[in-house]
């Protein structure tokens, strides 16, 4: 990714973190984890006094949605507590909005995501385009509490809400040459101010091989914290395949296409030398400008030691036997 100092970073009202959790019930346990001391320290750190207020439950204008079934198994372990919803929802990557991770939530916050469709093509037998409603009825919706690793050596634990991605799969069911999938975001520069600029070529893209597509761990993530996806968290569907860096949660996603060959993605084909497609997370292989090795929580002073797969290496590892995995492009 780039790294870019941002001089317009936003103000630091914070809205208390415990009103915050008396509303959500369901997800007491991994809520009343996250501080009030380890918000307090991301402001401090990340933004200066003025501008505008950063995104919280309760100026959050996307409503609560029906809380899914909690899905046990995915849950990091005890010690992790998840991040809290202003941080989730006020340190973004999506430049389509902008290159400054707090500056996301504020261009993003008027997207609107409703009517939305995804169209579902390629090498399939069923090709559908599909209403975001109807999507969102394909499984029951699940909460799911991953850890996220950026490429940029940084993590944090969010409580997603979704489906199996594996559910839309059967539901168009692949032909047998399929064997990659793309995901297209939105090209709408109009509503993506940021694709009036050349920072990425546009639309962005990912890709999945078919089988970590439909692994049980990949999910197609409409919420979190048991609400709609913030617009900046990439309202209203996106990936989420915790065992990669978190440049292959592709979000706002319009587009879901079946393909025989790997398919071009955004990050792999505008910097080659820094970023692949596979994109597992490993802490062997240092960026070239910086090391894997550890990652800073957000929230948390000292660095954690990252883990192969990002901690997921039991139930993903032998997805890549046989390949090797310091050279994943
Ligand atoms: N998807 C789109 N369309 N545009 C982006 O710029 N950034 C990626 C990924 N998905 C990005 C995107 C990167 S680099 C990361 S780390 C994650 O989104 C950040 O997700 P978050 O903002 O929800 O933490």
């Amino acid at each position: 990714m780039l790294i870019k100092k941002s001089d317009d970073i936003p103000g630091s009202e914070i809205t208390d973190e415990k009103l915050y959790n008396n509303r959500r019930k369901f997800l007491r346990g991994a809520m009343l984890a996250g501080s009030v001391g380890a918000t307090g320290w991301l402001y401090r750190t990340l933004n200066r006094p003025g501008d505008t207020k950063p995104q919280s439950a309760e100026n959050d204008p996307a409503g609560e949605i029906a809380a899914g079934e909690i899905a046990e198994g995915y849950r990091t372990p005890e010690g992790e507590p998840a991040n809290t919803f202003e941080e989730i929802a006020n340190y973004n990557n999506f430049y389509e909005f902008s290159t400054s991770k707090q500056a996301v939530a504020v261009r993003a916050k008027n997207f609107i995501t409703r009517p939305w469709t995804v169209e579902v093509s390629g090498l399939v037998h069923k090709p559908k385009t599909f209403d975001i409603d109807d999507l969102l009825k394909l499984a029951p919706l699940e909460e799911r509490v991953y850890r996220f690793r950026c490429v940029e050596a940084w993590s944090m634990v969010i409580p997603w809400m979704g489906f199996p991605l594996r559910a839309l799969i059967d539901a168009v069911e692949p032909l047998g040459e399929a064997r990659y999938v793309k995901f297209i975001t939105l090209y709408d520069p109009k509503r993506m101010p940021n694709q009036t600029t050349s920072v990425l070529p546009w639309p962005y893209i990912e890709g999945l091989r078919l089988d970590e597509a439909r692994h049980p761990l990949t999910l197609l993530a409409t919420g979190l914290y048991g609400r709609d996806l913030p617009p900046q968290n990439g309202a209203p569907v996106r990936l989420v395949a915790p065992w990669k860096y978190g440049f292959k949660g592709v979000k706002s996603i319009v587009q879901i296409v079946f393909v025989r060959d790997k398919p071009g993605t955004t990050w792999a084909d505008y910097a080659p030398n820094e970023y692949g497609f596979y994109a597992n997370v490993n802490p062997q292989v240092d960026h070239p400008r910086w090391s894997q090795k550890r990652e800073r929580r957000i929230g948390e002073w000292s660095m954690r030691k990252t883990l192969p797969f990002n901690g997921y290496a039991d139930q993903v590892a032998s997805l890549y036997s046989g390949m090797d995995l310091n050279r994943q492009f």
